[in-house]
């Protein structure tokens, strides 16, 4: 298994560039499913998450490609199609329940494994069975799997209150209710980026939809979709978590392709603790005002909220911060395994329930650690680079569902960072 090593120490300085969203990514895939004609997303980014869905489009039946290095994902979904999403790929990727709207949109039936819990908590889907239930689907549960039948052989619209702005089952529901007869209204939507990036590319396949990035989402069904051209929109998240590099190392980095749009309560949080974010014609630039970060507090939230996403990779910034910080977590119930880790390195930090309190130490010490979870290991490594000693953070296929190149990307603005095998 591999392990990441990093040294700590030095400042850094260049660019990095930022690829397409994963989110987005994994929700704009299964939307081949939706149209006999192909759909080609660009800027894909090149993640085994990616490769897990892959893998499940081609075992319901689906045609798909990867070009130019995985940037590419041409797909294409015509004739018969499987409608059994087997419990051996769900399990791998939570995101695989996403084929379930636009299965049941295409077919009137689907059979999908539950996914299971994973390490930040439990994430049940009953918002998601709720939703497809009032567009008239039988949902049943039985021997791990969701079956899921449209009473009359196709879905009808139908007005949908979230009890949350949950992200997949807004992504579930916009999907099927493309080609559903009627219109669906979904109150208390989600609002992410990657929801108006699906939008977008929905109606480039010819669906109608109206309010994306509001809490009220209108889907006016249609007979059919065609096939487009979608290039995934920029991953707030990688984007987000590079910025915290020049933050916690000093320096000045350039992040290609970021926007402030895609992470404004975010740059608030970082003004406030002491980082400066410019726009330039190419990105964002960041670095420190003048040299301390000071403590801020932080609770995450559905967009525009701050991302539960960058909640680790802030707690990595806020342990060497002047002061006390507390973060609250709003979003899922056990997403705080990165602190003991990062206690190991030095840090002081006290867990209660979802509130963690961040006093600062002067400096982390390199130490070996693990990763626990997507997001927690690239906290590490964020730790380990500002440390001083070396830090080895095994567990690394977890860092591979998310960041690409992360070695390159971050050797090439001076990190003292390499991946080893063992
Ligand atoms: C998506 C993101 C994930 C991010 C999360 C929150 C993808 C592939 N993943 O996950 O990276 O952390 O949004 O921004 O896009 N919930 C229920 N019942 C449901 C659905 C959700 O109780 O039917 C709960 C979950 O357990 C969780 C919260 O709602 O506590 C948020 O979940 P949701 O917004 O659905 O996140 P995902 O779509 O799974």
């Amino acid at each position: 298994m591999d392990s990441i090593v990093v040294k700590g120490g030095g400042t850094l300085s260049g660019q990095i560039p930022i690829a397409g969203a994963k989110n987005a990514c994994l929700t704009l895939m299964p939307a081949t499913l939706l149209s006999e004609e192909p759909l080609t997303l660009t800027n894909a980014p090149r993640l085994s998450d990616i490769r897990t869905m892959t893998e499940l489009l081609r075992s319901l039946g689906a045609e798909v490609t990867s070009m130019q290095d995985g940037q590419v994902q041409a797909m294409s979904c015509h004739g018969q199609i499987n409608t059994r999403a087997e419990y051996d790929i769900v399990r791998k990727m939570r995101a695989s329940n996403l084929v379930l709207g636009p299965l049941l949109a295409r077919e009137g039936h689907a059979e999908v494994s539950l996914p299971g819990g994973c390490a930040i908590g439990a994430r049940p889907m009953d918002i998601h069975t709720d939703g497809l239930a009032l567009m008239g689907a039988d949902i049943d549960l039985r021997d791990g799997y969701l079956h899921a039948k449209a009473s009359g052989g196709s879905l009808k619209g139908a007005v949908i209150d979230f009890p949350f702005a949950s992200v997949g089952a807004t992504e579930n529901i916009m999907m099927a209710a493309t080609l559903a007869k009627g219109t669906t209204v979904i109150n208390n939507a989600a609002r992410e980026p990657e929801i108006v990036d699906l939008a977008k590319c929905l109606r480039a396949m010819g669906a109608q939809i109206d309010g994306d990035g509001t809490s009220r989402i209108e889907i006016q069904g249609v007979d059919r979709l065609h096939g487009a051209t979608h290039r995934v929109v920029t991953d707030r998240i990688e984007l987000g978590t590079y910025m915290l590099a020049p933050a916690m190392c000093g320096g000045e980095v350039e992040l290609l392709g970021g926007r402030i749009d895609l992470v404004a309560a975010f740059c608030e949080k970082l003004d406030a603790a002491g980082v400066d974010v410019t726009e330039t014609e190419t990105g964002l630039k960041v670095a420190r005002r003048n040299g301390e970060i000071k403590a801020v507090n932080v609770t995450t939230e559905p967009f525009p909220g701050f991302p539960t996403d960058l909640q680790a990779q802030m707690m990595a910034l806020l342990c060497t911060a002047e002061g006390t910080s507390v973060l609250e977590e709003k979003i899922f119930e056990n997403r705080f395994m990165h602190a003991p880790e990062l206690i190991r390195m030095g840090a002081d930090i006290e867990v209660h329930g979802g509130t963690a309190t961040v006093t600062g130490v002067n400096k982390l010490k390199g130490a070996p650690v693990m990763a626990t979870d997507l997001r927690a290991s690239v906290s590490l490594i964020l730790a380990g680079m500002a440390a001083e000693g070396e830090t080895k953070v095994s567990r690394v296929y977890h860092l591979d569902r998310g960041y690409e190149h992360v070695v390159a990307k971050l050797r090439g603005v001076g990190a003292n960072i390499e991946r080893i095998k063992e």
